[in-house]
């Protein structure tokens, strides 16, 4: 298994990073991406190749240079968890336009961009899965909060571009799929909801994710999943 996980030093992304350990092989490669990646770091009990690699995904410099690192390490890829995101909780009049390309740079640019670059090592792939994180904020009819018209936007456009590369990588053997999570205990939702108090760990979230990427890819594609106990 080679896997890569972006949003990887803290939260669902960091419990993500510790089931693929957990689970990995000699020889198997994980490829942990975030701007800061001091927890990643202090990981030393690993049977695999763990590659904690510190990288801004909005920075087109860096983002090259650790998709360079991955291509150096191996040839294909199994599996890409588009798990990093941003939040932005404004009402819409204080909205700027530097919040709008900050939140639409990490949730929507960056997978688009990473997908590209990463099409050829996918594509070596039998199994090759493309997990987009999204969320039931960008979920069409799910409830809606004032505060998040840029993040929930973002993520409905991440779901849309799930749909339109199942299809149009439909002559490969790569499957795409969108997961839109409702609340989970992490720093992002205890910024957007204060004092609220999610019914699921980053750690559970992470073993349906983690479960949901090595399996169904082979039974499905393009689809557009709500994983959620509440809303938030
Ligand atoms: N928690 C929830 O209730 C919830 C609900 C719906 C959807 N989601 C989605 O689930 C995913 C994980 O969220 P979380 O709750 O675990 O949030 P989190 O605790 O805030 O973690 C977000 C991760 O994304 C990384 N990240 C953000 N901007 C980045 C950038 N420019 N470059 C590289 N890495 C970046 C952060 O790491 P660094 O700061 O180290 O880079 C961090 O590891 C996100 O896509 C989020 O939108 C979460």
């Amino acid at each position: 298994m080679n896997i890569i996980i972006t949003g990887a030093g803290k939260g669902i992304g960091y419990s993500l990073v510790l089931k693929c350990i957990a689970s990995a092989k000699e020889g198997d490669n994980i490829f942990a991406i975030s701007r800061n990646i001091d927890q990643l770091l202090l990981i030393r009990e690993h049977a695999c190749n763990f590659h904690a690699i510190k990288c801004d995904i909005t920075n087109s410099l860096q983002l090259n240079h650790a998709i360079d690192t991955i291509k150096k390490q191996c040839n294909e890829i199994d599996f890409l968890i588009n798990n990093a995101g941003c939040l932005i909780n404004k009402s819409f009049n204080e909205i700027e336009i530097e919040d709008i390309d900050k939140v639409f740079d990490t949730n929507f640019k960056a997978p688009f961009l990473i997908i590209k670059e990463l099409y050829g090592l996918l594509s070596r792939s039998k199994i090759a899965h493309i997990v987009n994180v999204s969320s039931m904020g960008g979920f069409q009819g799910a409830a809606k909060f004032a505060g998040l018209s840029v993040y929930s936007s973002s993520k409905a456009a991440l779901v849309c571009l799930t749909e339109c590369l199942a299809e149009e990588f439909k002559s490969s053997t790569i499957k795409v799929n969108a997961l839109c999570i409702g609340a989970v205990e992490t720093e992002m939702l205890s910024n957007a909801f204060p004092n609220y108090k999610a019914p699921i760990t980053s750690e559970q979230m992470a073993e349906f994710i983690f479960q949901f990427t090595c399996n169904n890819g082979r039974y499905m594609n393009g689809k557009v999943i709500p994983v959620a106990l509440t809303t938030p």
